[in-house]
C-alpha cells in the first residue's frame, strides 16, 4: 500500500504564527507536525509516501525531509497551488497511486495507534474506503458521522447540531475509485470540495467501512488543539 500526506493549506486559523511557515512544520512537543502523519504510515507499514504541499513551503519540507531516508520512508513531493477543499489536494495523489491501494494522513492529525491491522485487512478485501472514527467533545468542527445497524449511513461536514459525537478522523484509506469521484463533486456552501461528499458517494454505493481509534487522536489545525497536541502527546512521551 502508498500513503499520502496532505499538507497543503494556508493555516489560516493559526495565523498570525503560519504567516511566515507552513503550519505542519510547527513543533508538537519534541517534533515538527509533519512527522506525526509520516510516522502514522510507517506504523501502518507504508514507506512510499508522497507529501502534498502548499507550494510556497515545498523548499522547507524538503530541508527537512529530505528524501525520507532518516525517518525510514521514501518520499515524493507534489506541489499544490491553492486552496480549494481536500479532495482538490487528493486528486494530486493520482498518478503516484496508479493501481494500488492507499492511506490518507491529513498532515495535522496526531494519533496514538497503529494502523497496521486495519491497512493489512483493507489491502485484501474489495472494500473502496475505509474511515478512522472517533468520539469527541465537539463534534461541531469536524465530518459527523451516523451509523445504523452497525454501518455509516451518513457524514455530514461541520452541522450546526450535530446527529452524534462520533466524527471522521483525517485519517482514510482509499481505492483508486476515488479518483473517478472526485472530478464530479460540486463545492458545498463554504465553497470547498468536501471530503465528507468523497465518502458519502462511498456509502451510496456500499462501500465504506469503518473501525474505532482505542488512543488518543487530534488535530492540530486550531490554536486549542494544536495546544491539546503538544500536552498530549508530551504526556505520552513523558509518560506524565
Ligand atoms: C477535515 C475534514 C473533516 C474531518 C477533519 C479531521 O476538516 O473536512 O471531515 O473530520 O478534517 O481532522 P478540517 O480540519 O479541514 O476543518
Amino acid at each position: 500500500m502508498k500513503g499520502v500526506v496532505l499538507a497543503g493549506g494556508t493555516g489560516s486559523r493559526l495565523y498570525p504564527i503560519t504567516k511566515v511557515t507552513n503550519k505542519h512544520l510547527l513543533p508538537v512537543y519534541d517534533e515538527p507536525m509533519i512527522y506525526y502523519p509520516i510516522k502514522t504510515l510507517l506504523a501502518a507499514n507504508i514507506t512510499d509516501i508522497l507529501i502534498i504541499v502548499g507550494g510556497e513551503s515545498i523548499g522547507d519540507f524538503l530541508k527537512l525531509l529530505g528524501s525520507g531516508k532518516e525517518l525510514g520512508a521514501n518520499i515524493t513531493y507534489r506541489a499544490q497551488i491553492g486552496s480549494a477543499g481536500i479532495p482538490v489536494a487528493l486528486a494530486l495523489a493520482k498518478e503516484f497511486i496508479g493501481n494500488s491501494k492507499f492511506m490518507v494522513v491529513l498532515g495535522d492529525n496526531i494519533m496514538e495507534d497503529s494502523l497496521k491491522k486495519e491497512a493489512e485487512i483493507f489491502e485484501k478485501n474489495d472494500a473502496g474506503s475505509h474511515i478512522f472514527v472517533k468520539e469527541v467533545k465537539d463534534p461541531e468542527r469536524y465530518g459527523v458521522v451516523e451509523v445504523k445497524e452497525n454501518k455509516v449511513i451518513k457524514i455530514t461536514e461541520k452541522p450546526k447540531q450535530p446527529k452524534s459525537n462520533l466524527i471522521a478522523s483525517g485519517v482514510y484509506m482509499f481505492s483508486p475509485k476515488v479518483f473517478d469521484i472526485i472530478p464530479n463533486l460540486k463545492p458545498s456552501a463554504r465553497g470547498e470540495i468536501e471530503i465528507s461528499d468523497v465518502l458519502n458517494m462511498f456509502i451510496k454505493n456500499n462501500n465504506l467501512s469503518f473501525s474505532g481509534i482505542e488512543g488518543y487522536w487530534t488535530d492540530a489545525g486550531t490554536l486549542e488543539s494544536l495546544y491539546h497536541a503538544n500536552t498530549i502527546v508530551r504526556n505520552k512521551k513523558t509518560k506524565k
